[in-house]
């Protein structure tokens, strides 16, 4: 594997049509979903890529039924309580990003205890984005950014794209070097905009429930046959 290779984040979109194309519910997809990702996990830290993002559940997911949302955080429920232990014994370190505010108590509760039990981890980062929207997160930065500079924390010459990057849910994380997005749409739906500056894409038509760890090995070997200029010739 790439030694440049740090930090892959993920679109898992499609479960929703995964599901439909079977006569399944929406919710059978998302389960389905989540089995995938935990075997993307796994695959990637037994290739030593350093760290991940999923895009799990974002701002605008809160406006899906009832039905559909409370499934969601069921599921991550769920998810908080099992496999994350073994994530934890890999000595991976467990970052969200995202409104906090808008989940339910429990689910803040658990998110807080996880991270705090992983903080000293560096094997490993698995990054979450939980009711996560890109320009809200942009705005919040801004907003600390001023809050420091009225307080005299700061002086504004202090503001640079370094102390910018410090207020982000993402502080301390790599700029992602690849994007997968599966289900054949090629959009980027207000994920991680500041942090995919230089990243390269890969839109997969693949629906989520039905992405490998084979596929994935390959759309790895393509990200190492590009050529990574970052503006310069
Ligand atoms: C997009 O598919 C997927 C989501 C909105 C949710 C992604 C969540 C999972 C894969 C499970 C996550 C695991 C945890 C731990 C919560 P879609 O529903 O938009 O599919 P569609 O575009 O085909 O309708």
């Amino acid at each position: 594997m790439s030694a440049k290779l740090k930090h892959i984040a993920f679109i898992m979109d499609g479960n929703g049509r995964w599901a439909t194309k079977r006569g399944l519910p929406r919710s059978a997809g998302h389960k389905k979903g989540a089995e995938v990702l935990q075997e993307i996990v796994k695959t990637a830290a037994d290739m030593e890529i350093p760290c991940l993002t999923f895009y799990a559940f974002s701002t605008e997911n809160w406006h899906r039924d009832k039905a559909e949302v409370d499934y969601l955080m069921n599921l991550l429920r769920q998810y908080l309580h099992s496999e994350l232990k073994e994530i934890k014994e890999r000595g991976a370190r467990i970052r969200f990003i995202g409104e906090r505010d808008m989940l339910d108590s429990d689910i803040v509760a658990q998110m807080n205890n996880i991270e705090a039990e992983t903080a000293a981890n560096e094997k490993f980062t698995l990054c979450i984005a939980l009711s996560y929207g890109s320009r809200a997160e942009i705005v919040h930065a801004a907003k600390m950014m001023a809050a420091s500079v009225a307080s005299g924390k700061i002086q504004i010459s202090d503001i640079n794209e370094n102390t910018f990057a410090s207020q982000l849910y993402t502080a301390g994380i790599p700029d992602p070097d690849l994007v997968i997005r599966t289900s054949g749409e090629q959009r980027i739906s207000n994920y991680l905009l500041w942090q995919i500056a230089y990243s390269e894409f890969y839109f997969s038509k693949t629906l989520w429930p039905d992405f490998s760890a084979k596929e994935f090995k390959e759309i790895i070997d393509d990200f190492n046959t590009r050529e990574r200029r970052y503006g310069k010739l």
